[in-house]
């Protein structure tokens, strides 16, 4: 007879459950999960929060057999992997239920502040040198900072996709340049010393910024480059790597990432300007890096199972942290026609899942 599959719990936000019966994912790769599932004996489940009812455990959960999407009305599964983001805390909280019900819940809190992970990491000594200067936006730090560094960039402390992000430069000592998307447009314009806090402040309003120095990125075709690194857990529960891929600028840009225009390179492409940058020695290096982070980050954040960190390098191939995602859009794989670790970065949450229940069944017997 054939065993019977385990259920592994797909937690996803509304659009894209909408978008599933459909087989519209767009840059999501459904079938992805089912064929890791085939491997790892799991049957992956679509689910949104509202579709849980936890008073009688028990779940509504699109299900692909054979070719057609169909509704089950199932137990709530026992591993569950969250591809949801939330907006409000009350998704996270609900969150916290399930994980209080026995669910394995991976990766269910993603939201993270991006002062906060800093700090985390700020507590290593030895990460220290991999950390742009960061501090808190007010008068007296863009002072400071101000003078010690050319340039810096205000960001949004929860910010994504390069939402709202704004650079400063120091033109004169009495001059700043000020630059920021308006619309589809890029905005520039000068500002007098005495009026840089205030046209900020204008600009950020009451939302939560903070201040980091501009790292000198090492630069593609003239535009700044930078480096997403996937690192999830696998089936032995161990953390790896499982790619990179770096995306450049648009031109005159200073924001990488896709949504602003930027463009997606593979590794070996961007260094071809840096003959001194040894591409197996620069991957290694960010290896390394990327896994002692998330080791130290992993002691304060439970949960944490599958993630894309952005890395920046300068000329001389330094590494620098930029920030941590904590629901990687893994997509940019795909965009860099590397549709094997685009499929791996599917497989291995599916791997950890199974680990998980493993150890759950251990823990019964
Ligand atoms: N300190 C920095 N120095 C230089 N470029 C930066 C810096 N911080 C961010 N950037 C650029 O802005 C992009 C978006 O910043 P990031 O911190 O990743 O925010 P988001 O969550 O909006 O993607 C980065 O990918 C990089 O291109
Ligand atoms: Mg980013």
């Amino acid at each position: 007879m054939k065993m019977k599959k385990d259920w592994l719990g797909i937690l996803v936000n509304d659009g894209l459950w909408e978008d599933i019966p459909r087989d519209q994912t767009g840059h999501e790769n459904i079938d992805y999960y089912y064929e890791s599932g085939q491997r790892y004996d799991l049957t992956p489940c679509f689910f949104r929060l509202r579709d849980v009812s936890l008073r009688n455990g028990q779940v509504n959960v699109l299900v692909k057999s054979e070719g057609r999407w169909k509704q089950h009305h199932i137990k709530i599964p026992r591993v569950v992997h969250n591809r949801a983001i939330f907006q409000s805390p009350l998704g996270y909280t609900y969150c916290k239920k399930l994980a209080e019900k026995g669910v394995s819940l991976f990766n269910f809190w993603n939201r993270y502040s991006k002062v906060e992970i800093a700090e985390i990491l700020s507590l290593h000594k030895s990460l220290i040198q991999y950390l742009p200067m960061s501090d808190r936006f007010s008068l007296s730090q863009l002072a400071k900072m101000g003078q010690q560094y050319p340039s810096i960039m205000l960001k949004p402390d929860k910010g994504t996709v390069g939402e709202g992000i704004i650079k400063v430069d120091r033109i004169t000592p009495l001059l700043w340049n000020v630059k920021y998307r308006s619309g589809r447009q890029l905005a520039d314009h000068m500002v007098a010393t005495g009026e840089l806090y205030p046209s900020l402040k204008r600009l950020v309003g009451n939302r939560a910024y903070f201040l980091q120095e501009t790292i000198r990125l090492a630069t593609y075709k003239g535009s700044p480059f930078d480096i997403r690194v996937s690192i999830q857990k696998d089936g032995k529960g161990k953390w790896g790597v499982t790619g990179m891929i770096g995306k450049a600028a648009r031109p005159g840009h200073f924001l990488s990432n896709v949504a602003q225009g930027g463009t997606v390179y593979r590794l070996e492409e961007l260094l071809q300007e840096y003959p001194d940058l040894i591409l197996g020695e620069v991957s290694d290096k960010l290896e390394e890096l990327a896994l002692n982070i998330v080791h130290a980050l992993e002691k304060k954040l439970p949960h944490l199972a599958d993630v894309g960190f952005d890395f920046g390098i300068d000329r001389l191939g330094h590494p620098y942290f930029i920030e941590m995602n904590g629901r990687d859009q893994r997509y940019s794989f795909a965009k860099g026609n590397m549709l094997d670790t685009w499929k791996l970065t599917y497989e291995k949450p599916v791997a950890y899942a199974r680990y998980l229940l493993e150890k759950r069944k251990e823990r019964v017997q």
